[in-house]
């Protein structure tokens, strides 16, 4: 099993490479933004209550997030391995992300952390709102107040995995192609360890 975190801010690929990723390596990608869209998009409970926070660019608190996060890894069984995308968010998200990884048996083998700087992901944002119909990326001041979170709570989670020599940082400026390529050959270098020391 190839559990990846991929990290880094909103508007920095993530989305994009992720659905690359999966068809390469068969991987089950868990969007926890795009869960909450989906949520919102059939008015559920769940949806209700994410909603507030995410209109305003504000993080859904962790044990809403968290309990959503634990119910899409466990209707995935069987999976070879996931790619997260969008989660963990904060340190308490990290915690429970490696606890639930524990009690399925396995772990979280890497964080790969595409580098973006502020002047182009606002950019990217802004482009990706002209059609993706999310207020959050048609307000100025909200897609600001998303970096500034992304900032202050969710890169510590850079340096939690950082500690367990897991985090790995990517130039996440080029083609798609380009940083596909970046992404897979760092994924490659993982599975071939774990291939070397046993699976
Ligand atoms: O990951 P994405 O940028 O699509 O997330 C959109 C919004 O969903 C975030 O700005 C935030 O409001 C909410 N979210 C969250 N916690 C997560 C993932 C997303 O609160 N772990
Ligand atoms: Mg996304």
């Amino acid at each position: 099993m190839v559990n990846l975190i991929l990290f880094g801010p909103p508007g920095s690929g993530k989305g994009t490479q992720a659905a690359l990723l999966v068809e390469k390596y068969k991987l089950v990608h868990i969007s926890t933004g795009d869960l909450f869209r989906f949520e919102m998009g059939n008015d559920t409970p769940l949806g209700q209550q994410a909603k507030a926070y995410i209109a305003k660019g504000e993080l859904v608190p962790d044990e809403i997030t968290i309990g959503m996060l634990r119910n899409k890894v466990h209707k995935h069984p069987d999976a070879e391995g996931f790619i997260f995308d969008g989660f963990p968010r904060t340190i308490p998200q990290a915690e429970a992300l490696e606890q639930l990884m524990a009690e399925e048996g396995t772990d979280i083998h890497a964080l790969l952390a595409l580098q973006v700087d502020d002047a182009e992901i606002i950019g990217r944002i802004r482009l990706r709102g002209e059609t993706s119909g999310r207020s959050d990326d048609n307000d100025e001041k909200i897609i600001q107040h998303r970096i500034d979170i992304y900032k202050n709570e969710t890169t510590p989670v850079f340096d939690f995995f950082a500690r367990e020599g897991k985090s790995q940082r990517i130039d996440g400026v080029g083609t798609v192609a380009d940083i596909f390529e970046r992404l897979s050959q760092k994924i490659d270098a993982i599975t071939n360890k774990q291939l070397a020391n046993g699976g």
